[in-house]
């Protein structure tokens, strides 16, 4: 009689042990599914706000274009920036005024303000190379925005000069915001590398 208590107690404590054990398991493969879920959820909430904007400057058209290029391709809002006391129309006249404010380190004053900046998760900030920089405006978009928690896809357009170019001055006006800043493209013209250039970033808050 006691061998078959004895024998009935073992099997419930291997059964509490096989549940327990279990329940373990799970918790495990459950947490990884959390890590798991908590990135889908992220990602349709990013879907649902359509939460990518373009934000550019552009003074003869080029960047403008290559901005309405990414617009088609992804669905993100666009913003153009343009300068609180206007460059003037004719080349000489801004190529002059970019050339200072870039050797006396100008910050000029943006017009407009971009709306819903928060909400934006992915920004995608496109200016002419001019001397191998971005443009001093840019650095005013950084002093302007907070770009934290955003991840930034930097564009340009340019005679020749690559987008590597620029790319240093990008990271650093990002850094101050720790923003993640993916490697950025120069746009030629060419919508098809454009447009593969867009697919190879996989951003989920691209249509
Ligand atoms: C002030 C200024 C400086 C420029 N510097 C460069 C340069 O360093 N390298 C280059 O390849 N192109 C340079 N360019 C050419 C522009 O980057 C190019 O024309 C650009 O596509 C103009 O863009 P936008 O039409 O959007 O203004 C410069 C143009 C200007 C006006």
């Amino acid at each position: 009689m006691n061998k078959l208590k004895n024998l009935i107690l073992f099997l419930f404590a291997s059964f509490g042990m096989i549940l327990v054990l279990s329940a373990c398991s799970n918790q495990n493969s459950s947490s990884n599914n959390d890590n798991y879920s908590s990135r889908s959820t992220s990602t349709t909430r990013t879907k649902k706000d359509g939460a990518s904007l373009i934000v550019y400057f552009s003074m003869s058209g080029t960047t403008e274009e290559a901005a309405k290029q990414i617009q088609k391709d992804t669905g993100a809002k666009i913003f153009r920036i343009t300068a609180k006391r206007a460059y003037s129309n004719d080349y000489d006249g801004y190529a002059k005024r970019g050339d200072y404010e870039r050797r006396h380190n100008v910050h000029p004053a943006i017009k407009n303000r971009i709306p819903d900046w928060e909400k934006y998760k992915t920004v995608y900030v496109g200016f002419p190379t001019w001397w191998q920089h971005p443009p001093m405006i840019i650095h005013t978009l950084f002093d302007d925005y907070s770009f934290k928690g955003k991840t930034i896809v930097p564009f340009t357009t340019s005679m020749s000069t690559p987008m590597s170019s620029s790319m240093p001055y990008i990271r650093r006006m990002a850094s101050k915001d720790r923003a993640r800043v993916l490697n950025g493209f120069r746009y030629t013209g060419n919508k098809t590398a454009l447009a593969n250039w867009i697919k190879g970033l996989k951003l989920t808050d691209n249509k």
